[in-house]
């Protein structure tokens, strides 16, 4: 069902009438395109960095509204980097939401410091605000705030807190290129925005990448030297980095990408809008969508207490669904030692339990839309 993510994720569509996920279509329709920048990459040797990757950075700020964009090779990276930057270490916190996925909090893990789960909204699945407010203790040296599925979080909040207590404040975008809180683009409230081009996300690569933008140059600059080896010139290391160089390839086809993001968005929100208006069924909840953001739908997620049951319904009627995510990270073995119980974060585990994420991906048509809606309502 869905996709097939095997030890070396492989992408593969099984034969349904609405997959989950597709990645085939969009790229056969740039198939000309792609290859055409991949050979020009190829036949060039601009494997590490290069051209490309500098060209991308450009364009990805530019189209994006970030001041600036630094490319790397995944989107842990970023959260890794940004961790280093921040000069979180042990005996430090961070507060991060625990129903998102676990790269969020690997970089505070990387640095020695612990995460801090703090609960999240019902609606929108991001942190609460005044939770967070009322978590922070003498040990909290930081918030890392995830703009979930798409959804932009109560960003202007979280930076409000962040800046009256002094924290270093990371949004974790790498679900919501594109998406907008009053207007301005997610990424650009904290003192670091982390994005990733996964295949699977809105604006995918051709294999692994990421990027970090950050609205303080110096910051940015720290970001850069770290990337390659904690330097600026060759065989000259001032701080600890370490390889997170972004590929060629990965340069290059992003390039081919980008100026398609806008139009794949739009066709995201146009069918999320047709779940929104068609989805009619006792006790299902659909996501919210409060006013002040813009989603770009990486997920449309809705929630049932018979989700089990739901999906096999769909399953039968031949509607991909995945389960994003199944156990939250405060739940999660790497984390036991942090002692938190069950029910400690209601709200994040009743998300885990009745979660179902049906498919949304630029290439849906009105048919496949209004046969998962049926199919849901049918339940
Ligand atoms: C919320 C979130 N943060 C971080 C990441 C990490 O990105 P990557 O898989 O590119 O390392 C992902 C993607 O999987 C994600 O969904």
């Amino acid at each position: 069902m869905g996709l097939v993510f095997g030890a070396f994720m492989s992408f593969v569509a099984s034969v349904m009438k609405v997959p989950f996920l597709d990645l085939s279509l969009q790229h056969k329709a740039i198939r000309d395109e792609a290859l055409a920048a991949l050979t020009a990459t190829y036949d060039a040797n601009r494997f590490c960095l290069g051209k490309d990757v500098e060209d991308f950075e450009k364009a990805f700020a530019r189209t994006l509204g970030f001041p600036r964009a630094l490319a790397l090779n995944s989107g842990t990276s970023p959260l890794h980097i940004a961790a280093m930057i921040a000069g979180w270490g042990p005996g430090d916190e961070v507060i991060a939401p625990p129903f998102t996925f676990i790269s969020t909090v690997w970089g505070v893990s990387y640095v020695g410091a612990s995460p801090r789960f703090v609960d999240v909204e019902e609606g929108t699945f991001n942190l609460d605000p005044a939770k967070v407010e009322a978590a922070i203790t003498p040990k909290t040296k930081g918030i890392i705030a995830v703009h979930l599925f798409g959804q932009p979080a109560r960003i202007d909040e979280l930076a409000a807190i962040a800046k009256k207590h002094g924290l270093f404040l990371i949004e974790d975008c790498a679900q919501a290129v594109g998406a907008s809180f009053k207007g301005q683009p997610v990424g650009t409230f904290g003192d670091a925005g982390t994005f990733s081009f996964y295949p699977t996300k809105n604006l995918g690569g051709c294999g692994e990448g990421g990027a970090l933008v950050a609205k303080d140059e110096a910051v940015h600059t720290q970001a850069r030297h770290i990337r390659v080896h904690g330097s600026d010139r060759r065989y000259s290391h001032d701080i600890i980095g370490g390889n997170f160089r972004m590929d060629g390839f990965q340069g290059a086809l992003l390039n081919v990408k980008l100026p398609h993001l806008a139009t794949w968005t739009a066709r995201r929100q146009t069918v999320a809008a047709r779940y929104l208006a068609g989805i009619r069924l006792a006790d299902v909840r659909l996501p919210e969508q409060p006013a002040y953001g813009k989603s770009v739908f990486h997920q449309f997620t809705i929630r049932h207490p018979r989700r089990d049951a739901l999906r096999e319904h769909l399953a039968k009627h031949e509607v991909g669904t995945d389960l994003i995510y199944p156990v939250p990270l405060h739940r999660q073995k790497c984390y036991a030692s942090l002692g938190y119980g069950e029910g400690s974060l209601p709200v994040a585990e009743k998300a885990a339990a009745n979660c179902v994420s049906l498919p949304i991906f630029p290439e849906l048509t009105d048919a496949q839309v209004d046969h998962v809606i049926a199919s849901v309502n049918a339940f």
